[in-house]
């Protein structure tokens, strides 16, 4: 009998943010994937560890960065997806279980959501929630994400300009992720949309090293992968 693919959230950093859910299951899944980066850092084992199975496998695969399609956009590696999935699949066609873990939530801009499409109806796949950057961010500083009736977008920094700036355009608060080396155009976007002065930037939020600060402070330039920009449209809601 196959074993079960768990899509595990382990939160934005702070271990503290772990589910209870996940952290039970880690403690004794029998296989415990996570993505090594090519520069073979790994953040989500990184949260996750002192939660771990101490005698599961542990088993890096290898994601490398999206590919560039023609038309500029950019796509999942497939090939690498695949590489992953088979290295996955050969365990749970063992009978064991196999934890696969992803920083914040796991359907949220997360690679656990190619795993998905590769495994489902082939394996048994269930998915533990976790919390969001977005929402460690919020509490970061501490601000209302959204009230009362109040839309929230959320924009991925390598979208095209115009639809960052469609977006930003709209009422309600807006959360862009993905920032790091797109924080240039998307600042000169929150200017020409007259976002700027409430755009917050938090970075490595629910980690030690946290940094909040407001994008019109900060010097021009590239800023790093765990980084995005909140702008909250009700920032001091009144009673
Ligand atoms: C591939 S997405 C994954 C999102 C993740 N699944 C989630 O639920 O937060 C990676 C982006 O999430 C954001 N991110 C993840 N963790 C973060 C953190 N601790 N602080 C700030 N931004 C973070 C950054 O914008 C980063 O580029």
């Amino acid at each position: 009998m196959s074993g079960t693919l768990h899509l595990v959230g382990v939160g934005p950093g702070d271990p503290e943010l772990l589910t209870l859910k996940a952290a039970r299951l880690l403690a004794t899944v029998p296989v415990i994937a996570f993505v090594l980066t090519e520069t073979q850092s790994h953040f989500a084992l990184d949260i996750a560890r002192a939660c771990c199975n101490l005698a599961a496998e542990l088993l890096p695969v290898a994601i490398p960065m999206a590919v560039r399609m023609p038309n500029g956009d950019f796509a999942p590696n497939g090939e690498a997806y695949a590489a992953a999935a088979a290295l996955i699949a050969d365990r749970l066609a063992a009978g064991r279980d196999v934890a696969f873990l992803c920083e914040g939530d796991p359907l949220f801009y997360g690679s656990a959501i190619y795993l998905l499409a590769l495994m489902a109806g082939r394996h048994p796949v269930k998915v533990v929630p976790g919390i969001s950057s977005v929402f460690a961010a919020a509490a970061a500083v501490p601000i209302p994400l959204v009230s009362r009736s109040q839309p929230l977008s959320v924009l991925a920094g390598p979208s095209p300009d115009a639809t960052l700036r469609a977006a930003l355009a709209r009422a309600g608060s807006v959360a862009l992720i993905k920032v790091g080396r797109h924080f240039d155009r998307i600042d000169a976007l929150l200017q020409a949309t007259g976002r700027r002065e409430q755009a917050l930037y938090i970075e490595r939020a629910s980690l030690p090293e946290q940094i909040v600060a407001r994008v019109k402070d900060l010097p021009a330039g590239p800023k790093p992968y765990f980084s995005l920009i909140l702008c909250c449209s009700d920032p001091e809601v009144r009673l």
